[in-house]
């Protein structure tokens, strides 16, 4: 049976993410546009950001959490470029982020000392494998395998290499215990539903202390520095930003950061993904097929929850036909992973959309493999 109710928001794209509940383009009325950002109210815009971003993540008072350029890419390169070298390197990957990490620090940064824990889609590396003294690169979250770290039992408390974490996908719906992470990176495209722009790092004592003792050995473009004359540039981690950032983007992303205060912060927003994963369980529990590619239920993602089927043909008819219906937008598998379905469930996404979607997808599979 064709089903009648369509999910009201049909946005389940990995990034950008679908927008918060509610949002309208109206909410945004307040944007600085027109305004310099080095201008008192733009600044003041962007030190907003900075500190309600700290409080919803409850990101520690002696982390600088500073706003980069270009989205996560940018943060987690900045990050890369500016403190690898002066120890060795176990990067982890186990999906098309991590790999590209582990091409950058190979192939680009030539490091000599580095050792890589791969994995293949579905499953994680030996994490155990992680040595203290070295530096560790990892995404928390694979969001193109829908692969996540099921906590950070393998990193040192004591270590004294730094930790690198990609949490694009991971922050704002998964805990990321801080104390394990020297360096996290993520984008405002991401689990706010915000607009692709911007990045942030988060950058503890340790990495600070990094990045003020250690000069990378190779050029620095000027959007990858945080040094100036051997000290940290403590204006980025107020606000001034290293280059010119839409001020649309910025009020957008004030608009995410108090909406998740307003329905309860980083325990909501958890709460919510984890409500949307369990959803997507119980409809993958009694739908015969599909499955999830994470092959261990402890490292399934609740934001980009990744399944597959054993048509590799399957996949593009079904996202074709479900867009062509607006019942769901970007769910085909990312372009380099396993042929699957990839749906956003974090916590802009409604569990109510999901309980529509379901219906919808039994109705494709059963359209697409009787013609
Ligand atoms: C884990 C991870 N790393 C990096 C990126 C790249 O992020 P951006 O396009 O915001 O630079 C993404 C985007 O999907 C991601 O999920």
């Amino acid at each position: 049976m064709r089903p009648t109710n369509r999910p009201r928001n049909p946005c389940f794209s990995s990034g950008p993410c679908a927008k918060r509940p509610g949002w309208t383009l109206d909410g945004l009325a307040g944007a600085a546009l027109g305004r310099s950002h080095r201008s008192a109210a733009g600044k003041a815009k962007l030190a907003e950001l900075i500190e309600r971003t700290r409080a919803v993540l409850g990101i520690p008072a002696d982390y600088r959490l500073g706003i980069v350029p270009a989205s996560d890419t940018g943060a987690f390169e900045l990050a890369l470029w500016s403190l690898l070298g002066p120890r060795g390197v176990d990067a982890f990957a186990w999906e098309s982020f991590g790999e590209t990490w582990i091409a950058d620090i190979a192939g680009q940064l030539k490091l000599a000392d580095v050792r890589t824990f791969e994995a293949l889609y579905g499953r994680l590396p030996d994490l155990g494998r992680a040595a203290p003294d070295r530096d560790i690169v990892f995404a928390w979250n694979g969001t193109t395998s829908g692969v996540r770290v099921p906590h950070a039992d393998w990193i040192a408390g004591d270590r004294s290499g730094l930790t690198l974490c990609d949490a694009t996908s991971a922050a704002f719906a998964m805990d990321l215990p801080w104390p394990k992470l020297d360096v996290a990176t993520w984008s405002w495209q991401k689990a706010l539903g915000g607009e692709a722009q911007h990045g942030m790092v988060a950058l503890s004592p340790r990495a600070v202390e990094r990045l003020t003792s250690h000069k990378p050995p190779w050029p620095m473009p000027k959007i990858f520095r945080l040094i100036q004359d051997g000290a940290l540039i403590e204006g980025v981690f107020r606000g001034e930003t290293i280059n010119t950032p839409s001020m649309l983007a910025v009020e957008d992303h004030l608009d995410a950061l108090k909406w998740a205060e307003r329905i309860g912060g980083l325990p909501a927003l958890i709460a919510r993904s984890e409500a949307n994963l369990r959803a997507i369980e119980e409809w993958v529990a009694r739908t015969p097929w599909i499955d999830f590619l994470a092959e261990d239920a402890a490292t399934r993602s609740c934001t980009s929850v990744c399944l597959k089927v054993s048509d590799s043909a399957l996949p593009k008819k079904l996202a074709a036909l479900l867009e062509a219906e607006d019942v769901a937008y970007d769910i085909d598998a990312y372009r380099h992973a396993p042929p699957g379905l990839r749906i956003w469930a974090g916590a802009t996404i409604e569990t109510d959309d999901l309980h529509r979607l379901f219906p919808w997808l039994d109705w494709a599979f059963a359209q697409v493999t009787a013609s």
